[in-house]
């Protein structure tokens, strides 16, 4: 499987803080943003993974991550020259995808909990499309999914006034390698954007759209307001320095997942000793690579 980071936007509701820094390059607590989904999508065992994002910020991604072969990833970069859609990055990543399936991961979403890495791991070879569901106290600022028993899809509705569930859905989209021919057949909406809710609800129609819940153990953080982002600083320092443990350490996930071996982990950290983050990462030398 192949994944997808959307690192575009324009942040306007973060303005003045996204006028010249991408926000998925921002601070949550102690490592850029984009960590964190990168670090959701190395927990899901995929490696081949382009990074689409705006023309201006295509730099800086490139020199904090490089061609991700210190991590033991494969990365690669495009433009999305306007932030014209979430549905857009599957057409600025045809050739990247190929005839494989794809994950796409919104680069301010995220996640931390138990199992994660591996449920996730379960569904990188979709048949159709899998989307996933959180329950949130609000749905109304949300995709909204309603679904039966057996995991299926019933409805889609983009911010609903009156949601039929309780269940929104995350920034995180496993496809079939459909995807891109359903992209490219979509049309833009009221606003202007091709909207991944248009994808999800094309695979609905074709009776391919599966729902996993992601049980009530798994935190799903967004990060698109001052508020939230200072609340999913606070959730990570809270987390981290209770458990001695990070969340959203890419190099960590490498480690673990086996994508690098003892040795890249220390190099990889050695630069890092002054900050606690290159500490945190030699200690875990120490231990066992337990996933
Ligand atoms: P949004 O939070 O919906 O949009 P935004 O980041 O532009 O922020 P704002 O609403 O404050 O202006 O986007 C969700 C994620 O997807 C975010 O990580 C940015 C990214 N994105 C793109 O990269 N390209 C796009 O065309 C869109 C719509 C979003």
């Amino acid at each position: 499987m192949r994944g997808i980071v959307l690192a575009g936007g324009t942040g306007s509701r973060l303005w003045p803080l996204t006028r010249a820094v991408c926000k998925q390059l921002l601070p949550v607590f102690d490592k850029p943003m984009v960590y964190y989904p990168l670090t959701t999508l190395i927990m899901a065992g995929i490696r081949e993974i382009l990074i689409v994002t705006s023309p201006d910020a295509l730099p800086a991604f490139r020199h904090l991550l490089g061609d991700g072969s210190q991590l033991g990833l494969r990365l690669e970069y495009a433009v999305q020259p306007r932030p014209e859609g979430v549905a857009q990055a599957l057409l600025v990543g045809e050739s990247f995808i190929g005839d494989e399936p794809v994950a796409l991961i919104l680069g301010d979403n995220v996640f931390h909990g138990v199992g994660l890495g591996e449920q996730l791991s379960s569904h990188t070879d979709p048949k159709g499309g899998r989307i996933f569901a959180h329950r949130v106290a609000d749905s109304r600022e949300y995709g909204v999914v309603e679904f039966d028993g057996d995991g299926r899809a019933l409805s889609l509705e983009e911010k609903p006034r009156h949601p039929r569930s309780p269940f929104a859905i995350p920034g995180l989209y496993f496809y079939d390698n459909q995807a891109v021919e359903i992209a490219r057949a979509i049309r833009p909406s009221d606003r202007g954007e091709l909207e991944i809710t248009a994808v999800n609800t094309e695979y609905l129609r074709l009776g391919q759209l599966e729902v996993t819940v992601l049980e009530r153990g798994v935190a799903w953080l967004d990060t698109g307001t001052v508020q939230a982002m200072a609340a999913a600083s606070e959730f990570v320092r809270v987390i981290e320095e209770r458990q001695g443990l990070k969340i959203g350490c890419v190099e960590e996930a490498a480690w673990r997942r086996g994508f690098i071996d003892d040795e890249q982990l220390r190099a990889l950290a050695e630069p890092l000793v002054h900050s606690g983050y290159g500490r945190y990462l030699m200690e875990l030398l120490g231990t066992r690579p337990a996933r």
